[in-house]
């Protein structure tokens, strides 16, 4: 697998990583023994940015500690803190990004993880209830002592990003960028690119449909999301049968058109898909070797153009309007 740098400080990682599933519940969707198979094998395709989160309780951390059992120097391994929206004990606060909780946090993500240190420690949402200056101070914290080793924002804004950088060098933003959602384009990632800050693109097949897997309203956890309405999605295939179609030219599959495109926006753009399946992930490990032609690039701009390709939302909204991402 071909290797890209996030951040200054030179984190090398895999071109495509991997992001695991999240899932409620105690055992993913497809079984435990399952999840660990497709982590084993994605270790043994190369790919080696393994992102996970502390959300449904960590209960996805603790199938990576499982599965990275004698395994844990052949990955980075990535994790974050601060996003409550579905954490039992919350009580319905949403974001939590102080020193004194990223401590609690990464303690615990550490023991599900079953190690002593992250590579990358990301802040899941910008709390906007303390400056991102004292979040970062508290991360800066953590890496002096060894616990974790590079540092990383999601969904933040360019002005909070230049903010985080200037009290400590950011490895990574990740955040959502695919062909159906585009809105970074505009200012974040150009700032991330001139900060000489990473990118890891999370929903990069968004959520799946890029894959041709949704063909109705999915009844699982994407059942809110506005673009796979039973108004909107119909809209949205229609778009999704000239993807296929270039795809079916080019010998390849639809997703991997979609993850080929991620790439060839920026050397310092990564995505992570996330799949259960042994077979998905070798069809999206595949999509490192698939070039666009400046011609393809053009039509996939004039498909799902960066001001709106798609029908709906990418996120529903709260009772004040806000998208709950
Ligand atoms: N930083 C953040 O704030 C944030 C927010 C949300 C998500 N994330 C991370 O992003 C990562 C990926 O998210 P995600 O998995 O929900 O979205 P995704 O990567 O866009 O799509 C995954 C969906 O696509 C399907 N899929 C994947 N490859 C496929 C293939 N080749 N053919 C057919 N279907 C395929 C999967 O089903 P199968 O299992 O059947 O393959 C799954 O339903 C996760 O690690 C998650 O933690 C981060």
């Amino acid at each position: 697998m071909q290797q890209r740098t996030l951040g200054r400080d030179g984190l090398s990682v895999s071109a495509i990583g991997f992001g695991a599933p999240t899932f409620s519940g105690d055992a993913p969707p497809g079984g435990l023994d399952n999840a660990i198979a497709v982590i084993h094998r994605a270790i043994a395709l190369g790919i080696t940015l393994i992102d996970t989160a502390d959300h449904g309780d960590g209960n996805n951390e603790v199938v990576l500690g499982e599965a990275l059992a004698g395994r844990r120097e052949d990955v980075v391994l990535c994790s974050k803190f601060g996003n409550l929206r579905g954490q039992s004990w919350a009580k319905g606060r949403t974001v939590d990004g102080s020193p004194e909780y990223a401590r609690k946090a990464l303690e615990a993500s550490l023991a599900r993880l079953r190690t002593d240190y992250l590579d990358l420690y990301y802040l899941h949402r910008v709390d906007p209830a303390i400056p991102i200056e004292d979040s970062i101070g508290g991360m800066v914290r953590l890496k002096e002592e060894g616990k974790i080793r590079h540092i990383g924002l999601c969904e933040a804004g360019p002005e909070t990003i230049r903010r985080a950088n200037a009290v400590h060098p950011i490895a990574a933003v990740e955040s959502e960028y695919s062909l159906m959602t585009r809105d970074y384009e505009a200012d974040t990632l150009p700032a991330i690119r001139a900060l000489g800050i990473g990118f890891v693109a999370y929903y990069a097949l968004g959520r799946g449909f890029f894959s041709g897997a949704i063909t109705a309203p999915p009844e699982d956890n994407r059942r809110s999301v506005p673009r796979f309405s039973s108004e909107n999605l119909p809209r949205n295939l229609e778009k999704l049968q000239a993807l296929k179609e270039m795809a079916a030219s080019k010998g390849c599959t639809p997703g991997q058109i979609a993850l080929a495109w991620l790439m060839h926006q920026g050397d310092f753009i990564v995505p992570i898909p996330g799949t259960n399946s042994i077979p998905h992930l070798e069809e999206n490990a595949g999509a490192a070797e698939v070039t666009l032609s400046a011609g393809e690039l053009d039509a996939l701009e004039a498909l799902f153009p960066r001001d709106g390709g798609l029908a709906g939302d990418r996120f529903d909204r709260d009772r004040s309007g806000e998208l709950n991402i």
